[in-house]
């Protein structure tokens, strides 16, 4: 189960906002999408799951086995999303519908991909809302997602993209919309159902304090090109290109020590 983008292009109003991508996620391989703001990151991730926005077209090439993602019909593509690559995306909120149970939201994806009854669902959303340790899973599938914080809509959300066991995920800045300790918590979460499911990763983030907790290999985006490729461990000691150098900078200057961490 691997992933290959060649020469991954996305053009949007004649400008090239990713411009030439090229990595590659092998079997249970966790990778980090590093850049600053508009370095083409989440279109990156979009292209692969084949949602780009309108007016937006991807050309290259994006190998998910043996099969091509780029122009697969909608239809195909649908049944791929969700049951072998998941996403999460940064803002929960926008993940969720508001008004629908979040247990009727975790078990849609189930539902979508397996023919399953309305009591198999439910029990498949509880058992789903335990893994991502929500509280009495039991009676928080019937509630709303306003009526959770926000690091609970965060593990609903996972829980909607896990459920259908992907092999391969795909978290668009997962915790950057979160309190610290809130984050801490997802981001171990998420470490830990990765572990469990030996799925590949793919994990955006601008921040490499966060990178490091997670992922083992990286790349580096500027201006939608790939300025660096290095494990995380080189990345953190001994950065290349300047964009990375610059989030170094950024990581170390807030809260971590890159000392204590290596
Ligand atoms: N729908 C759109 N229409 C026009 N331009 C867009 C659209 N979406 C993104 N862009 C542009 O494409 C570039 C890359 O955007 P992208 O969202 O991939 O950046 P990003 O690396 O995810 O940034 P961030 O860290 O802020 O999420 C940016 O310059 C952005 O302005
Ligand atoms: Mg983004």
């Amino acid at each position: 189960m691997s992933l290959r983008v060649r020469d991954l292009t996305v053009h949007i109003g004649g400008r090239r906002v990713v411009d030439g991508v090229s990595f590659d996620v092998a079997d249970g391989q966790r990778l980090g999408l590093v850049g600053e703001s508009g370095s083409g990151k989440s279109l990156t991730a979009l292209a692969i799951l084949g949602l780009l926005p309108d007016g937006a077209r991807a050309t290259g090439s994006i190998r998910w086995n043996d099969r091509e993602l780029i122009g697969m019909p909608d239809r195909q593509l649908a049944g791929i999303r969700g049951d072998e690559i998941g996403i999460v995306f940064q803002e929960p909120r926008t993940a969720l519908n508001p008004i629908r149970t979040v247990g009727r939201q975790i078990a849609e994806a189930v539902r979508i991909h397996e023919r399953i009854s309305r009591r198999e669902a439910r029990r498949r959303a509880i058992a789903e809302a335990a893994r991502v340790h929500l509280p009495d899973p039991e009676r928080i599938v019937d509630r709303y997602p306003h009526q959770l914080s926000g690091g609970q809509r965060q593990r609903v959300a996972i829980a909607m993209a896990l459920a259908c066991r992907p092999r391969l995920l795909i978290a668009d800045e997962p915790t950057t919309a979160l309190d610290v300790t809130i984050q801490a918590e997802i981001l171990d979460l998420l470490q830990g159902l990765v572990a469990d499911d030996g799925m590949s990763l793919v994990f955006i983030t601008h921040d490499l304090a966060v990178l490091s907790q997670i992922a083992a290999d990286a790349v580096v985006l500027d201006h939608g090109r790939v300025v660096e490729q290095a494990p995380v461990r080189t990345l953190l000691t001994a950065p290349t290109s300047p964009v990375a150098q610059g989030l170094l900078r950024d990581a170390t200057a807030t809260v971590w020590k890159p000392e204590g961490r290596a």
